[in-house]
């Protein structure tokens, strides 16, 4: 490559990550706390030949017609649905993700909504705060038990199977669903396979860990509430339309579950006005699951190594639409400076 690539990253990033690129490319960084408003992503997107992005950043086919010289787009996430991949294979354009490198802390961050629910942290803080602690109560603030219930994970790929290994420890029983059985993954951590509809009669916790696609959005809905066990608890670490959140509120206020743990929402941010929060059985935390300084660090790296081989017309890892390898390769080697 003669002259440098031309690289566009949306947000400023933890870790060393902007200096590696600025070490090999021409940099340009959206430097708001907020994501860069669309005209000016679509701005940035048109000068580049690289472009890392969040899943704040929605990449559309707009974006993409626009941006002649894009070859890569580089999604530090380990979900892409804020991306239009077909339209990114129409425009040969490469899409890589960042899988893997955050799923014990997304994992992490999901036991703990197990927990906070269960246990009822967060209120027993606002009790506290509030000024209700007069004396220890036999009968204050009771919650259920996370050792020995049963938790339903759904999805059982990395992020699941570290949900499978934090309930092991924890004496729990375990079943899950997904698209296909995972015996090696079902030894290990002693678990069962089931159809969602069972795993959603006996599970006390029921725990999200699918991608958001056509055939996941409001897997969770009204008739699927209803299966829930009167005591059970959703937890949702994975992408917030996978549950239809107007159902959800009538489920939590009505009694037909016990009570949801949201790291994840439909749309995000949620509204501080939202009829959710004026519910006590429901905590809600800010997409922050991977959000640890190690591995944003690890997720922000990853994502510059993937786009700078894919500026260099090596095939990344994570690339998601495979499927164009050659014709992209074809457009790295045409059309970069
Ligand atoms: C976070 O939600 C991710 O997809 O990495």
């Amino acid at each position: 490559m003669s002259a440098r690539p031309r690289v566009y990253v949306t947000r400023h990033l933890p870790g060393g990550t902007l200096d590696v690129l600025r070490a090999q490319c021409e940099l340009e960084v959206w430097e708001g706390d907020d994501p860069p408003p669309s005209q000016r992503l679509r701005e940035g997107a048109a000068r580049a030949h690289g472009i890392l992005t969040l899943l704040t950043d929605r990449i559309d086919s707009a974006l993409l017609g626009a941006a002649p010289n894009l070859v890569v787009v580089s999604n530090m996430a380990t979900g892409f649905d804020n991306i239009d991949v077909e339209a990114a294979s129409r425009h040969s354009v490469l899409v890589t993700r960042t899988p893997g490198v955050l799923s014990q802390t997304t994992a992490d961050l999901a036991f703990g909504l197990i927990l906070a629910a269960a246990r009822r942290i967060v209120e027993a803080d606002r009790y506290v705060r509030n000024g209700r602690w007069k004396s220890w109560g036999p009968e204050v603030l009771l919650g259920g038990d996370v050792h020995g219930a049963t938790v339903g994970i759904v999805g059982m790929g990395g992020i699941g199977s570290e949900m499978a290994k934090r309930a092991r420890g924890f004496g729990m029983r375990i079943v899950y669903s997904g698209p296909s059985p995972k015996p090696a993954l079902e030894r290990r951590y002693r678990m069962m396979y089931l159809p969602l509809e069972s795993l959603l009669r006996e599970a006390d916790f029921v725990s999200l860990h699918a991608p958001l696609t056509a055939d996941t959005r409001h897997l969770i809905n009204e008739d699927s509430l209803r299966l829930m066990k009167h005591s059970a608890v959703l937890i949702n670490t994975a992408r917030g339309p996978l549950v239809d959140q107007g159902a959800l509120y009538r489920a939590l206020k009505e009694g037909w579950i016990g009570a949801a743990s949201l790291d994840v929402t439909d749309p995000e941010p949620m509204s501080p006005n939202d009829p959710l929060l004026t519910l006590d059985n429901i905590v809600v935390t800010p997409h922050i699951a991977s959000a640890s300084v190690a591995t944003r660090s690890r997720m922000a790296l990853l994502a510059a190594e993937q786009l700078l081989q894919g500026l260099c017309g090596e095939t990344p890892e994570f690339a998601v639409n495979r499927e164009i390898l050659a014709a992209w390769r074809r457009r790295v080697r045409e059309g970069l400076p």
